[in-house]
């Protein structure tokens, strides 16, 4: 069985093979990539557990994969291009032999400052080479990371850093997004200041904003760079791995509580995440492939960083945001690097749809070959814009569906390979066996339906636990449906049996492609100083996809109630991060319950998307009266 896929026919005999035989599929597959020593069994599972261990017995490093391998053939080649948020600042170009040089040499400063095997490394840095050089250095040495989303709150990070009992953090004096300095290390400082466990943080130097410098505990990247340098620890030999050894913890909102920490082990997850990139892309040797995703998300970790350098890819990595210094940064970086797979989000479509074709029009895009959306349905229109005027009509849309839970795309064409449809996500890629369950938990099977989508066969890239949690990892994805992971979403089977995802049906919403629980949201607003009690929901949102709606109940009217909502506001970005802040909130004096004291959150959910026709029957709420003042107040 091939590595690539060439033809529809080759997908077919593949994925028939995946269902049959998937050990057999798996280790053909595996065979393409550098072990130290090659597994005694390809898959051992239960869904009960979960237990669920690929490749068992391997050894290997997935950095030896995504550098070392490559040297001898295309040392030279680029690895990394990045491109600054400054248009006028210089890009870097890093070939494989400089990326593995810089990667090495970083290792050696995490082992100089006591890192080792097993350790968790919190990493909260802008998007710039050095991220990545940090990712695969705790790789190479194997300690787990912690990757921290720029976005996110000191209070969030250090949530997360105690969660993971980090021993250090990685991150910069500030990052450049569009005309924002972000102030990293101040933000981890206030972190700090609730996290006895991390001992040291690395400081890279990258906007010179002023910070502070604590002695013991901070240091500048670049002398402990020209420490290990004067030591003469230049090379650092990779560690080598158990297959189903921690590669790396992500934390990721779900329905309830805290975000858990999504863990990745080693040998399935480099697998999965380079297997599906080189089959959905069509990368071809040379191509210049670009993600738009941070790496702070799961996209970047599989789709940036892994997946691409483990095939011996270019990738691009670009610092800033769509919309500076214009609407058409995008096209530009397309343009200026000969850009032959894009890949980015239905909101940053949307937005981009939103400024107009004047800023399409006169970019050179004829280097695109294939285009792919992550991260939230795409809508009809979106998905015409970027087929009409991006791909020009003749570059495939591959609509990749998956979670940071997966490791790598589930459902998704592969590119001049399966036929496409407008905001389908099409078929299962080869060793994933999706399922529709209806609420009772009963498979609905044929085409023409809908239901609760669940995956009941395991693929290599799957979570193997939730960190320091196992028995959470189980409730939340095992325990919905009897041996099937439970994805969250909702999706629909259409006649020819191609996969269109509907949508969250749990209370998880997507804003922008950003996952956010609304408990999360409603704790945050909870705690400001005046709220009683709060209800969020998502609602359509134009460039959104979701926005953040809130229902606030507060414990005295507001004087000014413009500002109590900034108040608020400002509550949530500091307890989470202004990624969470709701779009609107409306104050009520009452929340739709029923005698047994549950929120009806759906009946929530039609008033904030205006449909107050469906509201429906409310005759069995504690006091149906609430309904009509909530709706009378609606923003
Ligand atoms: C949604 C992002 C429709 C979905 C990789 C999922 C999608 C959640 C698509 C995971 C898509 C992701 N079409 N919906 N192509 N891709 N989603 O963990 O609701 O950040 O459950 O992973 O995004 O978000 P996460």
């Amino acid at each position: 069985m091939n590595f690539n896929i060439a033809s529809f026919e080759e997908y077919k005999l593949a994925y028939q093979k995946s269902v049959e035989q998937p050990e057999e599929f798996w280790a053909e597959i595996a065979e393409n990539f550098t072990w130290r020593k090659k597994w005694d069994k390809v898959l051992d599972w239960d869904f009960k557990g979960p237990n669920i261990e690929w490749f068992k017995g391997a050894k290997l490093n997935i950095t030896e994969n995504c550098l070392d391998r490559h040297l001898a053939d295309r040392g030279d080649q680029p690895a990394i291009i990045w491109e600054p948020n400054d248009p006028s600042e210089h890009h870097r170009i890093l070939t494989y032999k400089q990326l593995h040089q810089k990667v090495c040499l970083f290792a050696n400063v995490l082992k100089n400052n006591g890192v080792k095997k097993g350790d968790r490394v919190c990493i909260y840095m802008p998007m710039i080479p050095e991220l990545a050089i940090a990712v695969l250095a705790c790789a190479r040495i194997g300690a787990i990371h912690s990757v921290v989303f720029g976005g996110f709150s000191a209070q969030s990070i250090a949530d997360r850093i105690k969660d993971a009992q980090c021993e250090m953090v990685i991150t910069a004096d500030g990052g450049f997004r569009g005309t924002k300095d972000i102030p990293l290390k101040n933000v981890i400082d206030d972190a700090l200041v609730q996290c006895p466990s991390v001992k040291t943080v690395i400081v890279l130097t990258r906007t010179r904003t002023p910070i502070s410098m604590i002695k013991g505990r901070d240091k500048w990247w670049q002398d402990e760079i020209n420490k290990v340098e004067t030591l003469g620890l230049i090379d650092c030999e990779p560690e080598e791995m158990d297959a189903e050894d921690e590669l790396f913890v992500l934390y990721t909102s779900g329905s309830t509580g805290k975000p858990k920490g999504v863990v990745h082990t080693t040998a399935g997850y480099m697998v999965y995440a380079a297997y599906t990139f080189q089959n959905v892309f069509q990368y071809q040797p040379k191509d210049v492939y670009f993600c738009t995703a941070d790496i702070g998300w799961i996209t970047g970790h599989s789709y940036i960083i892994y997946g691409p350098l483990a095939q011996g890819a270019t990738t691009l990595m670009f610092e800033g945001v769509p919309t500076y210094p214009d609407a058409g940064r995008f096209w530009d970086i397309v343009d200026k690097f000969k850009v032959n797979v894009l890949y980015t989000a239905p909101t940053a479509i949307r937005s981009l749809m939103q400024s107009g074709l004047d800023y399409v029009k006169d970019k050179d895009l004829s280097s695109l070959k294939v285009l792919g959306s992550v991260g939230e349905p795409i809508n009809e229109e979106a998905w015409h814009w970027y087929n009409d005027h991006i791909g020009k009509g003749k570059c495939p849309i591959v609509d990749t569906w998956w979670q940071t839970e997966n490791g790598g795309i589930l459902i998704s064409p592969i590119a001049n390979v399966t036929p496409t449809k407008p905001c389908y996500a099409t078929l299962p890629l080869p060793g994933v066996q999706p399922v529709l369950v209806d609420e009772n938990g009963k498979v609905i099977e044929g085409n023409g339906v809908s239901g609760n989508l669940c995956i009941k066969f395991p693929w290599p890239g799957m979570l193997r636990t939730t960190y320091g949690d196992h028995e959470r990892c189980r409730q939340t994805y095992f325990s919905t449906y009897e041996n099937m992971y439970f994805t969250g979403d909702g999706c629909l089977r259409d006649e020819d049996g191609y996969y269109r995802i509907t949508g969250r049906v749990d209370d998880v919403i997507n804003v922008s492609g950003h996952r956010i629980g609304t408990a999360e949201v409603e704790n945050a607003i909870n705690m400001f100083t005046d709220v009683v009690e709060s209800a969020v929901v998502g609602y359509p949102h134009e460039i959104k996809g979701q926005g953040i709606y809130a229902y606030v109940i507060l414990n005295k009217e507001s004087e000014d109630e413009e500002l109590t909502r900034k108040d608020i506001a400002m509550t949530v970005s500091r307890i989470i991060g202004a990624i969470a802040r709701p779009d609107k909130i409306q104050f009520v004096k009452g929340l739709p319950k029923t005698r047994s004291g549950k929120i009806m959150r759906r009946i929530l959910r039609k008033i904030a998307e205006g449909d107050m026709g469906s509201v429906g029957d409310t005759s069995t709420l504690l006091d149906p009266t609430v309904v009509d003042e909530i709706i009378t107040g609606k923003l």
